[in-house]
């Protein structure tokens, strides 16, 4: 018989409980920053129909990169490459009854078909938050200030920088400026997106491709020099407006220049986008991928039917997260995951040592309980090794004064303590 692999499938991960614990304790302040700004935890299936992301996701992502398949009732379906879609579904089936604004979050597992490599696997988690609603600036303003009080959260304040653009200015730049048809617009992006991994030769290839002159290259080139004062005054367009009146609000609410600044060269692969778009990037020469993407999509609801309903979000990956808090040294150290291991020195004492215990649990504490009788030198490597901060000891002599050894596992300290009062002692120490 051939033996089965240990290995997970390539590009996914398994979680072992430390890496469980690690990635609980992200999510956990993740949530705790979208619930501090009133947003709502929501979840979807993992898997959609395979329609829902040909809409509108983007072509990198549907031909190359979704997992699809058919269902028995002959179904055309994909596992989920994001969330957006499922999100955007599930507003416009109760689009009358939601209270607007809208503000939810969500963490799921998304999968993509990309070939494996740093910050980027196959499986991952991806923290979604989306707004949709309001005042479009106040909106944008408003996700660029959780995005960056997740970080902050993190304790990566002045480690991170926000790049922004709008997909309005870009059109106008592309049709108005170059006069580019909208399908050369598309090439060309793509080429710019990708200029840095194909090489100068090969975006000039791309672009005159696309139908883009010399003249036309050396004017993209300038633009992209260009200091957004610069842009606003040579290009005055609805893209460049919108881009300003958000920076006047960000400055207002005390971003600087170093945390949030305007880029051109963020484009953003997904289709939805009209207006604002961001990426959000580890200062950190070795973590070179975007931690969050994002932007504004004025008209993804209408795949749906008659919905008008603009919206704004981000997503931010768990891979890319972990990465950014290694490099910067933000992980912190998780210790005991038990606050106490009882002892069982013979199987007789079982009933005690178990009323010990749930009146533990009963306290909030932590606890194992020994479920095989032992040395107390085994019992104690034992409860070490399973990471309890205290032992209880039971003892013949204690117990008879009703009694036991309670055991300081870190400072190697014990003492006498009476059971009654055994929760009391333990839990101002945990
Ligand atoms: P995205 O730029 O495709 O946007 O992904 C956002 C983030 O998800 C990336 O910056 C990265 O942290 C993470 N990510 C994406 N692909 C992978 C991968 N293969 N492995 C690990 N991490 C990955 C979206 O998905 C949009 N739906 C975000 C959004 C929400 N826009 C509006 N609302």
């Amino acid at each position: 018989m051939t033996q089965i692999s240990t290995q997970p499938y390539k590009g996914t991960r398994d979680f072992y409980p430390d890496d469980m614990r690690v990635r609980q304790w992200c999510y956990e302040r993740m949530r705790q920053v979208c619930e501090r700004f009133g947003y709502q935890e929501y979840d979807g299936p993992l898997l959609e129909p395979f329609e829902l992301y040909a809409a509108k996701t983007g072509e990198e992502i549907v031909n190359q990169q979704l997992y699809s398949l058919i269902d028995r009732g002959e179904r055309k379906l994909a596992l989920r490459p994001e969330m957006t879609p499922t999100m955007a579904r599930m507003v416009a089936a109760k689009f009358h009854e939601l209270p607007k604004p809208i503000r939810w979050f969500s963490n799921p597992n998304c999968w993509r078909y990309e070939r494996p490599q740093r910050g980027r696997l196959r499986e991952f988690w991806q923290l979604n938050v989306d707004l949709l609603g309001g005042d479009p600036i106040l909106a944008d303003a408003e996700i660029l200030s959780v995005a960056v009080g997740i970080v902050r959260a993190f304790g990566g304040q002045g480690k991170v920088a926000v790049l922004v653009n709008n997909r309005r200015l870009m059109d106008h730049f592309f049709s108005q400026e170059l006069g580019l048809s909208a399908e050369a617009a598309v090439k060309v992006t793509k080429a710019l997106d990708a200029r840095a991994k194909i090489g100068e030769e090969t975006f000039l290839k791309w672009v005159q491709e696309a139908g883009a002159s010399q003249e036309s290259v050396d004017r993209i080139d300038r633009f992209f020099k260009a200091s957004f004062e610069e842009t606003l005054k040579a290009m005055p367009c609805e893209g460049a407006t919108e881009l300003a009146a958000l920076f006047k609000v960000l400055r207002e609410a005390g971003f600087s220049e170093d945390e949030v600044r305007y880029d051109p060269t963020v484009l953003r692969g997904l289709d939805y986008y009209t207006g604002t778009v961001f990426e959000l990037y580890d200062i950190s020469p070795e973590n070179r991928r975007a931690m969050f993407g994002g932007g504004r999509y004025d008209n993804l609801l209408g795949i749906f039917g008659n919905y008008k309903l603009s919206g704004v979000g981000f997503g931010m990956g768990d891979v890319t997260l972990r990465h950014f808090l290694e490099a910067h040294g933000l992980m912190p150290k998780f210790g005991e995951w038990v606050d106490v291991y009882i002892t069982l020195p013979t199987r007789a004492l079982f009933p005690i040592a178990d009323r010990i215990a749930r009146e533990l649990r009963q306290a909030d504490l932590k606890v194992i309980s020994a479920i095989e009788e032992g040395g107390f030198g085994v019992q104690l490597k034992q409860a070490s090794k399973f990471g309890a901060r205290f032992a209880v000891i039971l003892g013949e002599v204690e117990l008879s004064r009703g009694a036991v050894m309670l055991k300081d596992l870190a400072k190697g300290e014990q003492r006498e303590v009476l059971m009654d009062d055994l929760a009391g002692a333990i839990k101002p120490l945990v």
